[in-house]
């Protein structure tokens, strides 16, 4: 329950919650208009081709992506609409929203202890790690794991400059939080906490109500009504990440599974040695993507 003070500073802060969420940098302009190309039902592979081109990162990636190994085409692939062919509309979403988060997510956010690159790394581990559950347990679409893990934390952009503020106007040790519940120090701190903060973002980016949720639910799948399989993988990811400190501040509050969570998966087939074999792929996953990343 929240605490008295806790509740007086949530009343209080209220109006400045459209504010955090302006204050955080909207998808970039390419991205956006991309994203909405794709929602029309009748728009074609060259003119998702015609605007990725506007942006030469992303062209650059759409091409790596599809002259990856993983495509084992026998030829170089030069053009950004024959690539789109190759990987797929959800794919080169998916590319999309990871290039820009990326930019988002790499700065420094102290007031979370977070170094550069924390954050995108610890998203990333989370958004591979929801998508091996999801593909496991045939939660689809499985790309949709994948994007929760990528945005579950993104509350924290918004949130990290009223956390380091409010610490230190209310002479508390940012520290405190890698000993305690995060969530509840930033609902002490600032009134809110990065779930509820995360969620209205990617409301007002317009994402879809299950990824919404996602972000609203990642550390609480039992207060979603009904509880959905989707919220329970990322949650999972999560909180291996969490334990693991995949791209987290020292942690000495260990992360607890929510009953809700494992209770879904179970029921689509989760063994407890599962959680370990997650933990490897995630940590798979990421020492391959940075070693991509080197290669560049
Ligand atoms: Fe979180
Ligand atoms: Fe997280």
């Amino acid at each position: 329950m929240l605490s008295r003070t806790a509740t007086t500073k949530r009343s209080s802060s209220l109006k400045q919650v459209p504010a955090l969420i302006r204050e955080l940098p909207p998808l970039p302009e390419v991205a956006t208009r991309v994203l909405q190309v794709m929602r029309d039902p009748r728009s074609r592979r060259p003119d998702v081709a015609r605007l990725i081109i506007m942006d030469p990162a992303l062209a650059g990636r759409t091409l790596a992506m599809a002259n990856s190994a993983y495509y084992g085409l026998a030829r170089r692939i030069t053009s950004v609409d024959e690539a789109i062919g190759y990987i797929g509309f959800e794919q080169t979403k998916q590319l999309i929203y990871a290039a820009s988060l990326q930019q988002m997510m790499t700065a420094p956010l102290s007031g979370y202890l977070l170094e550069r690159g924390m954050l995108w790394r610890h998203s990333l581990g989370v958004a591979m790690g929801a998508h091996w559950v999801a593909e496991r347990l045939r939660i689809y679409p499985v790309h949709n794991a994948y994007m929760g893990g990528l945005f579950h934390d993104i509350g924290k952009l918004a949130l990290n400059r009223v956390v380091q503020e409010q610490a230190r106007a209310q002479q508390r040790p940012l520290d405190e939080q890698t000993r305690s519940s995060l969530v509840q120090f930033e609902r002490e701190l600032t009134g809110y906490d990065h779930a509820e903060i995360g969620a209205m973002i990617a409301q007002s980016w317009q994402l879809p109500e299950d990824l919404v949720a996602a972000v609203r639910f990642h550390h609480d799948p039992g207060q979603q009504q009904p509880a959905s399989s989707l919220v329970a993988a990322v949650h999972i990811a999560n909180t291996v990440c969490l334990n693991a400190g995949v791209g987290v501040a020292n942690q000495d509050y260990p992360f607890i599974f929510a009953e809700e969570a494992i209770a879904i998966l179970q029921r689509l087939g989760w063994k407890e040695e599962d959680q370990e074999q997650l933990l490897k792929h995630i940590e798979q996953e990421i020492k391959q993507a940075e070693e991509a990343l080197l290669r560049r």
